[in-house]
């Protein structure tokens, strides 16, 4: 038996402007993914269980999938096997992040298999190949599209800057409080939309971008010093920002609001928007009356941590 578990992430500042090469931050969480291989010979079975993927089975070989939602989950591990070119074996994944929500549940499915997965087979592959590897599979199971970001973050935990290349920043865990909007959201259309803007307004867009950057690069020193109501009054910049930007939603408002409204530092959108989840900083033990404030918004709020450890191979449990 081997096991791995790899973090979901949230992107603190800096999305959509990330994409035309400014700066974006962005940190891992306290929610996992966990990818245990078992050798089973004559078969290749793949098995979900979790919090958010209703449990499943699918043997590769007959090609059975008893369930399409976690049929989404298998499409990464199956890549990750086919790319080692296993057979032989089954994979458990269990998750406690939200799928489809910007938090990075695929990325990090995929860097806790292929941590597991080649870990069993007797590869010994170093952190930056698993996250090199991990970003091609994903990639090319989600057509062409993913950054860097997600993948690097479930490998390396902690933070990360993203400006063309991914640079590691030494900084101290962040508490947040997490709300999820349950609207699904469709990032490849959000990311063409907003350069579909910027195509049309370069005058008026590439501001927009040149903010965000500023605010993505100030916010490291603010985490490093602890300035959090600095680093609120940015959050909520940035957030205005990606409302200009038109990837806001009246599910995502709500939210911001609701946490803005029983005492955050600081609200916005995390991720692609639209739909998806947004994050809030809770200002000093104030952490309960937000999730209680977000859930009667009609969210799904919960606590993490950002700034946490990246893949871990994992005991037997
Ligand atoms: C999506 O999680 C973040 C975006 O900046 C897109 C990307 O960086 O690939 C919107």
């Amino acid at each position: 038996m081997t096991a791995a578990s790899a973090p979901g992430k949230v992107i603190l500042f800096g999305e959509h402007a990330v994409v035309s090469g400014f700066p974006a931050l962005g940190g891992a969480i306290d929610l996992r993914a966990r990818a245990k291989v078992l050798d089973c010979p004559g078969k290749l079975l793949i098995e979900t269980e979790g919090l958010f993927v209703s449990g499943f089975s699918l043997d590769l070989l007959s090609g059975q999938v008893l369930c399409r939602q976690a049929s989404h989950a298998a499409r990464y591990v199956s890549a990750v096997l086919r790319e080692f070119d296993a057979s032989d074996l089954s994979i458990r994944i269990e998750s406690s992040i939200p799928p489809a929500s910007g938090l990075g549940s695929s990325a990090a499915i995929t860097v806790a298999c292929l941590a597991a997965v080649s870990r069993h087979l007797g590869h010994d592959l170093p952190a930056k190949e698993v996250a090199a590897l991990s970003h091609r599979i994903e990639k090319t199971v989600q057509n062409g599209l993913g950054s860097p970001m997600d993948t690097a973050l479930a490998t390396f935990g902690g933070y990360l800057r993203v400006c063309r290349q991914v640079e590691p920043l030494a900084l101290p865990p962040l508490q947040m409080v997490v709300g999820d909007t349950g609207k699904p959201h469709d990032t490849r259309q959000q990311v063409a939309g907003v350069q579909a803007l910027k195509e049309r307004y370069p005058d008026l867009v590439n501001p927009i971008f040149q903010a965000i950057g500023a605010i993505s690069s100030r916010a490291a020193g603010l985490i490093e010093e602890q300035n959090l109501s600095e680093l609120g009054a940015l959050m909520n910049a940035n957030h205005g920002l990606l409302e200009a930007l038109g990837v806001g939603s009246r599910e995502l408002s709500e939210l911001v609001y609701a946490a803005r409204n029983s005492g955050a530092l600081g609200a916005k959108i995390t991720g692609a928007g639209g739909g998806g989840c947004m994050i809030a900083l809770p200002g000093p033990g104030n952490g309960k009356a937000l999730i209680a404030a977000m859930r009667q918004a009609r969210g799904r709020a919960f606590p993490a941590v950002a700034g946490c450890e990246g893949v871990r191979m994992e005991a037997d449990t």
